[in-house]
């Protein structure tokens, strides 16, 4: 786990492997950002030329090492682009921070420390760019030549330590920030590990017991429902789509409680831990990242535990819809009618839209408590990932205000959100001649679709929100900003924003 501080200390005298420093698209040329003033003298005033002498533009992405000027206890200056340079009197904006903290943490990779003169103007400056230098600074290598440490397989151990230069270490909203980045960022990197993790070692059980043992860390109550459970329970969405796997489905139940909360929060979130379609089979080409369809259920555990790490003052209970959809003799065949955990009957047309069985399930247990709001997490459909592309997720609500406040927590923390609508005529689809709904409708507007037959699932009154998350959930291309390649913790940083604003009173 990379180390995050704060400092006062001077660029000049900080031993460190590097100085990380700000540098921005201006009108004339790169421009120096603030923060990096002590680098900027030490080069006689003339950083902005070297740099552009070097063919340095601050566009965003854009990494400039240099050798630091005599007398640096660190030998290395590194400056990453900000992209354009804001307005006048306008600081730069967190996520521009957190992103280009992101690229340069990853650009730092097998150093141990390095300082970040950024330009930080206050503690939410500070707070994203620890996270982005903290979510830059991730690998996941369990999986590469056991009992070797990184350098010596020929890989980079993610950089070790980040000191956040220009903080002001005892100033309490400094700290305070600073601790909230740490908490987000290393649960967040939780859930990458999660998604990253091969299913044949993640199935429902394996990923039950990691919650149970967070939850003991964590002082959090944990209620795992294994298959012999669910058939008491009457839990068939998600032993319909267990059936099939020799890994048994399981329903976990993590609840966090602060003896000051007024609201409660309900997160459900989808744990296909692989996704072959079943007796739908996907065909090659489809199935290879499927461990990642689990990556609803790890945001929802990840912001969970966050929400504990960071004693907020609401109750956040996570659902963790956890099955294995495998085609076998035992398996769910496209015909069957499943009699769900709310009493509803479906008729699965189609094995592949597995998700919205298991959700539906545990969205109806999660309505029975009567939380005030439930938003569920769902790697759900490709339909969404065409719409939307690969880094935005879609975000659906039985409630217009509700929606829209998800999608500005989204923004605000710097993940691409975009609303999408639940168009009634599209229900009529999912029709069945034998049971009360069927799992498929139109082609058209499939993500819709799906978020109409989660809908049918929720409580009488309960205000509903579900993220798809299909498409940035996984990042099958090159690293960039904070983001690695693979899984990529989408949702996490938005949930824990929806915990604090329900914590506030401003939402639910
Ligand atoms: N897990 C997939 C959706 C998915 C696609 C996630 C691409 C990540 C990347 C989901 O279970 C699925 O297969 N959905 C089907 C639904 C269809 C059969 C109605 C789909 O989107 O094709
Ligand atoms: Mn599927
Ligand atoms: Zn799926």
């Amino acid at each position: 786990m990379t180390a995050l501080t704060l400092s006062t200390a001077a660029a000049p005298g900080l031993r460190a492997d590097a100085i990380v420093i700000g540098v921005a698209k201006g009108t004339k040329g790169p421009v120096v950002a603030p923060g990096a003033e002590s680098v900027d003298k030490a080069y006689d005033g003339r950083l902005a030329g070297v740099l552009e002498t070097l063919g340095a533009s601050g566009a965003e992405g854009e990494v400039t090492k240099l050798p630091a000027p005599s007398g640096f206890k660190a030998p290395l200056v590194l400056a990453v682009g900000l992209g354009a340079e804001p307005e006048k009197d306008a600081g730069y904006d967190g996520e521009a921070l957190r992103r280009a903290a992101g690229v340069a943490a990853r650009a730092l990779a097998g150093t141990k420390k390095a300082a970040f003169a950024l330009p930080l103007v206050d503690a939410a400056d500070a707070g994203a760019a620890g996270e982005g230098a903290l979510l830059g600074a991730y690998s996941f290598d369990t999986y590469k030549e056991n009992g070797k440490d990184a350098k010596a397989r020929g890989g980079k151990a993610p950089l070790a330590e980040v000191v956040l230069l220009g903080g002001k270490p005892r100033d309490r909203a400094f700290k305070a920030a600073v601790e909230r980045a740490a908490a987000v960022a290393e649960e967040l990197n939780r859930a990458r590990d999660l998604v990253n993790t091969p299913p044949n070692d993640l199935n429902p059980a394996a990923f039950a017991a990691i919650a149970q043992d967070a939850a003991k860390a964590n002082g959090l109550k944990i209620q795992v429902l294994d298959e012999k459970a669910l058939a008491k329970g009457g839990y068939g969405g998600i032993l319909g789509v267990g059936a099939g796997s020799a890994s048994a489905p399981r329903l976990v139940k993590l609840s966090y409680t602060s003896p000051k909360a007024k609201k409660h929060l309900a997160l459900v979130g989808k744990g296909i831990t692989y996704d072959s379609g079943g007796i739908s089979l996907k065909p090659a080409g489809h199935n290879e990242t499927m461990k990642c369809d689990m990556s609803g259920a790890a945001a929802v555990f990840a912001a969970v535990v966050a929400a504990a790490r960071l004693g907020l003052e609401v109750n956040v209970t996570g659902w963790l819809a956890l099955a294995e959809n495998m085609p076998s003799g035992s398996a769910t065949r496209p015909g069957d009618v499943l009699r769900m955990f709310s009493g509803k009957t479906v008729e699965v047309l189609n094995t592949d839209a597995e998700g919205r069985l298991v959700l539906a399930d545990a969205l109806w247990a999660a309505s029975l408590e009567k939380p005030d709001a439930i938003v569920d997490v769902a790697t759900l459909t490709g339909a969404m990932v065409l719409a939307l592309g690969n880094r935005t997720f879609g975000v659906m609500a039985n409630d217009d205000a509700f929606r829209t406040a998800i999608h500005e927590a989204a923004e605000e923390v710097g993940e691409e959100a975009w609303p999408m609508p639940l168009p009634e005529h599209l229900r009529k689809g999912m029709d069945s001649p034998t049971a009360d709904i069927a799992n498929m409708g139109e082609r058209m507007g499939g993500g819709l679709v799906a978020g109409l037959f989660l809908r049918e699932f929720i409580g009488e009154g309960i205000t509903w929100a579900h993220l798809d998350i299909a498409g940035p959930a996984f990042n099958e291309g090159g690293p960039f900003g904070y983001t690695p390649k693979g899984g990529t913790g989408s949702a996490v940083r938005t949930l824990v924003r929806l915990a604090e604003l329900t914590a506030a009173g401003d939402l639910g």
